[in-house]
């Protein structure tokens, strides 16, 4: 076992969009284990749009990221060291572990480290469609839209993490599915891969007026549901087709991470319309988490939920693959491999 934790940490804030010199590399002696104390290496990072706002200093619905720690993110790896009885060395786990190659965790908070059974789903799948956005992804859906069969459902960045889940639960309920994602390599995927009924690449629109006709041609019948990742003339576009009484769960807005304006250009469809729209973060909703794990966990261990993976090798690679992601460079979950 090496002597020495590589980390990532937080060195300054950015204006606008951010760059590598944000991010510090350090190395640090790996952890003293103590009494109820567990030593974890980390196998997988993963990085998520949530980051960008993290290290922003105003004021959002979590914390910001403080400066010269490091960088927060959500692991999977396997016990090193346990000095704590629930935990034995080998044990596959998921955490909280942050962008560095070990992490000491105070095993007795609960929640802190689940472990997780590696017999049917892979580990990296515990940060993707069987872990934080899965579950984001089937929140949405199925507590906000709650599609009936039948019904249209309109996901944007269809071909990512969230977004991927989203089409594909809602063809688990007989909803039609239509994705939203950019460039034609993306939609292919969407399609062929993940089942979707449709999907419309954004990048061939250059207006709101050009995308909503593009939705027309997809949706016949209308939008009843709409899982909103983006923003801009995205979300503009889909108002535009959407049905009396239809629900939207506004999920992210990645489009304006940086600080971009995103304007919505017909606000009283939502009126016209008697639309929902409900906005959501997946941690404020702990209690669904075991009933969407259970089903994302089944889906994929039998093969009926499929997602894809960016995967970027080692530790000094995050912050270029983390600025990759908010660009639309990733290709499904954006994951980094530390070992
Ligand atoms: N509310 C919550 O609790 C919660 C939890 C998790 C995630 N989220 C949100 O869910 C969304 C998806 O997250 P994810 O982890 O699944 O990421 P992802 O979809 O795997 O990756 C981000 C994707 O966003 C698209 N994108 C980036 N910039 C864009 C732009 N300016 N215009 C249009 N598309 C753009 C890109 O896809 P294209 O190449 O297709 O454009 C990119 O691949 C994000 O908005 C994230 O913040 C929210």
């Amino acid at each position: 076992m090496s002597t020495t934790n590589r980390q990532i940490l937080l060195a300054s804030r950015p204006t606008g969009e951010p760059g590598t010199d944000n991010f510090k590399l350090v190395s640090t002696p790996v952890p003293t284990v103590a009494d109820g104390q567990v030593l974890v290496r980390n196998h997988y990072l993963s990085l998520d749009p949530y980051m960008r706002g993290r290290m922003n200093e105003g004021k959002s619905y979590a914390t910001p990221q403080p400066l010269g720690e490091v960088m927060i993110g959500g692991t999977v790896g396997e016990v090193v060291e346990s000095r704590n009885a629930h935990f034995a060395v080998g044990d596959k786990v998921v955490g909280m572990g942050g962008w560095q190659e070990y992490q000491l965790v105070d095993a007795n908070q609960r929640g802190v480290l689940q472990k997780v059974d590696t017999t049917h789903v892979p580990l990296s799948a515990y940060l993707g469609a069987v872990g934080m956005p899965g579950v984001t992804g089937w929140y949405g859906l199925v507590k906000i839209i709650d599609p009936k069969p039948g019904e249209t459902v309109v996901v944007s960045a269809a071909s990512g993490a969230v977004g991927g889940a989203v089409g594909q639960l809602a063809k688990v309920r007989g909803a039609r599915a239509v994705g939203i994602a950019g460039g034609a390599d993306k939609c292919r995927y969407v399609v062929e891969e993940l089942g979707f009924d449709a999907c419309i690449d954004y990048k061939q629109h250059g207006d709101v007026k050009s995308l909503s006709a593009a939705l027309k041609g997809e949706c016949p019948d209308g939008i009843d549901g709409y899982f909103e990742n983006v923003g801009g003339m995205i979300l503009d576009a889909v108002m535009h087709r959407a049905n009396p009484f239809s629900r939207v769960a506004m999920c992210g807005m990645i489009a304006g991470y940086n600080g971009e304006p995103i304007p919505m250009s017909a606000p009283q469809l939502i009126l016209v319309n008697r639309m929902k729209i409900e906005g959501f973060i997946v941690s404020e909703h702990m209690a669904v988490w075991p009933e969407a794990l259970k089903e994302l966990g089944t889906l994929v261990a039998t093969g009926k939920l499929k997602y894809r993976e960016s995967v970027a090798q080692g530790l000094d690679s995050a912050p270029e693959a983390f600025l990759g992601l908010l660009k639309g460079r990733n290709f499904g979950k954006q994951l980094v491999k530390l070992i």
